[in-house]
């Protein structure tokens, strides 16, 4: 695991940004996306650069299930928000939150992550350790699924929502197996609240309990923290 300890998420993101730009350079293809707070600085870079990605694939982590791509609370509207509408990609999948059948979505989005294999894949990372919404307990032999948010997850994420009811408390994520088939990994962690995980994540042994710790087997995985994440380390 190779650690790049900035000052500041703004850093941090440029830190991502110019890493991005050095794969694209060699010409990679598939981008795998990530929402929250973390990746925002990343994304913000990207808007503000001439980086061309109309040949580019994107594909996300995760969607809460019940919320459709114009709902607010969205992570596909997010991803509209912060980077879509901005840059015109080749094309860009998000799981559809509020498919009907879900198990057939968890079938169609593995296929679409088969069928473009992920070259560089952006992580944020929970207070509990999880990756994507793999939470702790996730087998690391899981694709694409659909998961229970626990406690821990719903207290970080409810202040996006009006209220805490507002916010579904089931996800669709991509699984931790298809994770881990990425070329290249790039996980950004800031703030004091990460600093637990990152420690745990970098030091702590491999265990489904910490999900990210499976990240340590990953043999191109570059961890950008600040100071107050890196505060364990
Ligand atoms: C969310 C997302 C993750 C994200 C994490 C951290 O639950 N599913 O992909 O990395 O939590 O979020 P934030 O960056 O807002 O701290």
């Amino acid at each position: 695991m190779e650690i790049i300890k900035v000052k500041d998420s703004t850093e941090g993101g440029k830190v991502a940004f110019d890493l991005l730009e050095k794969e694209m350079q060699k010409g990679i293809k598939v981008l795998g996306l990530a929402t929250g707070s973390t990746p925002e600085t990343f994304y913000e870079q990207i808007r503000n650069s001439d980086l061309d990605f109309s040949n580019m694939i994107s594909i996300n982590l995760d969607e809460y299930v019940g919320l459709s791509s114009d709902d607010k609370n969205s992570y596909h509207y997010f991803m509209d928000e912060k980077l879509f509408n901005h840059k015109p990609f080749e094309a860009t999948y998000v799981p559809q939150g509020d498919a009907e059948d879900l198990d057939q979505e968890c079938v169609r989005y593995d296929k679409i992550i088969e069928e473009n294999p992920i070259d560089f894949q952006i992580l944020g990372i929970g207070r509990n350790g999880h990756i994507g919404f793999n939470e702790p307990g996730s087998s690391f032999d899981l694709q694409t699924h659909v998961v229970d948010l626990t406690p821990s997850t719903i207290e970080a994420n409810k202040i996006y929502f009006d209220s805490e009811d507002q916010m579904p408390k089931k996800a669709l994520s991509m699984g931790i197996a298809s994770i881990l088939k990425s070329q290249k990994i790039v996980l950004m962690a800031y703030g004091e609240s990460k600093a637990d995980a990152v420690k745990k994540t970098v030091q702590h042994e491999v265990s489904n309990d910490i999900p990210a710790t499976i990240l340590q087997k990953h043999d191109n995985i570059t961890i950008i923290v600040d100071e107050e994440a890196a505060k364990y380390l």
